[in-house]
């Protein structure tokens, strides 16, 4: 099992166990594992007992791991964020709308020693948008279609009053900026947050938020361009049985990450 295979391997520690926590946890245990990386410690309130390493709190993980991966609702981001920078431990951080909604996180960061890694998760293209920054984006646009369920519980939700049962046809539920939509949607929108970060800011990426009762999955579009290049790129993804509000290749953007992060040749 990886989590005695290899001493010298740096040592992974995830905070959250849900479905995106325990995905990257099941790689890291498997057979094959990612190559120079062992899971030593989790972090969950729940407890699980299906991962067999210590779950402890947030100043421990910290403590006692090389890389912390971030698994957990965005609200308990800043606490783990502390923990990390504390220890100086570098943080892959899934829940990237908590940057936009905590901006202390990298006021905290400065000076840390700590790097954040936000993976692509459930979003795709950003190799194009990166390069593209180069050369000046004049606009960027994401549009994110789910089934009406999967925004159950958003405060935008709430505070509007929509009632998602009600939504018969694809309807448009929200249009704004990346950090407005951060707010409304905090649990929705992290890929709105992540192509903000990759590219033009969370002020001027401009987001669609669609509720589709025909959809099958959770669909993301974005719509970048530049006076060079203009990219469009569609992402359809299944919801995860685990948490129908997120995607199962948002996990695998963290294996695939942590295996970058070992290869002598990284593409993309
Ligand atoms: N970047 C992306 O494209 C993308 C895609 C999907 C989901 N996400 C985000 O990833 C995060 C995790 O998603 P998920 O589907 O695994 O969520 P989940 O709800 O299935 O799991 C969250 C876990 O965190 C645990 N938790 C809550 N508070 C805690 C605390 N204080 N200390 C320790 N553990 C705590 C919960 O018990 C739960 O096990 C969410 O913020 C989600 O919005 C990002």
């Amino acid at each position: 099992m990886s989590t005695t295979r290899n001493t010298d391997a740096i040592k992974v520690g995830v905070a959250g166990i849900g479905a995106i926590g325990r995905a990257v946890c099941r790689v890291l245990l498997s057979e094959t594992g990612i190559d120079g990386y062992v899971l030593h410690r989790v972090s969950d309130v729940k407890s699980v007992p299906d991962v067999p390493v210590p779950n402890v709190d947030f100043e421990t993980l910290a403590k006692e791991c090389d890389l912390i991966a971030e698994c957990l609702p965005a609200a308990q981001v800043p606490p783990l964020a502390d923990a990390a920078f504390a220890h100086g431990r570098d943080l892959i951080l899934i829940s990237s709308a908590a940057l936009l909604l905590y901006p202390e996180i990298l006021e905290k960061q400065k000076g840390s020693g700590s790097r954040i890694y936000v993976p692509s998760g459930a979003l795709a293209g950003l190799d194009g948008v990166k390069a593209m920054r180069e050369m000046g984006i004049e606009r960027a646009l994401i549009a994110s279609i789910k089934p009406p369920k999967g925004f159950e519980g958003a405060p935008y939700i709430i505070e509007q009053n929509i009632d998602l049962g009600a939504i018969k046809d694809k309807t448009l539920i929200f249009s704004g900026n990346a950090l407005d939509a951060s707010k409304a949607f905090p649990a929705n929108v992290n890929v709105a947050a992540t192509l903000s970060l990759a590219g033009i800011g969370p002020q001027d990426t401009q987001v669609e938020v669609w509720a589709d009762p025909a959809a099958k999955g959770n669909t993301h579009e974005i719509k970048v361009s530049t006076r060079f290049s203009t990219l469009n790129a569609r992402i359809e993804n299944m919801p995860d049985p685990a948490n129908p509000k997120s995607s199962v290749l948002a996990a695998q953007s963290i294996v695939a990450m942590l295996r970058d992060m070992s290869r002598a040749v990284v593409i993309g």
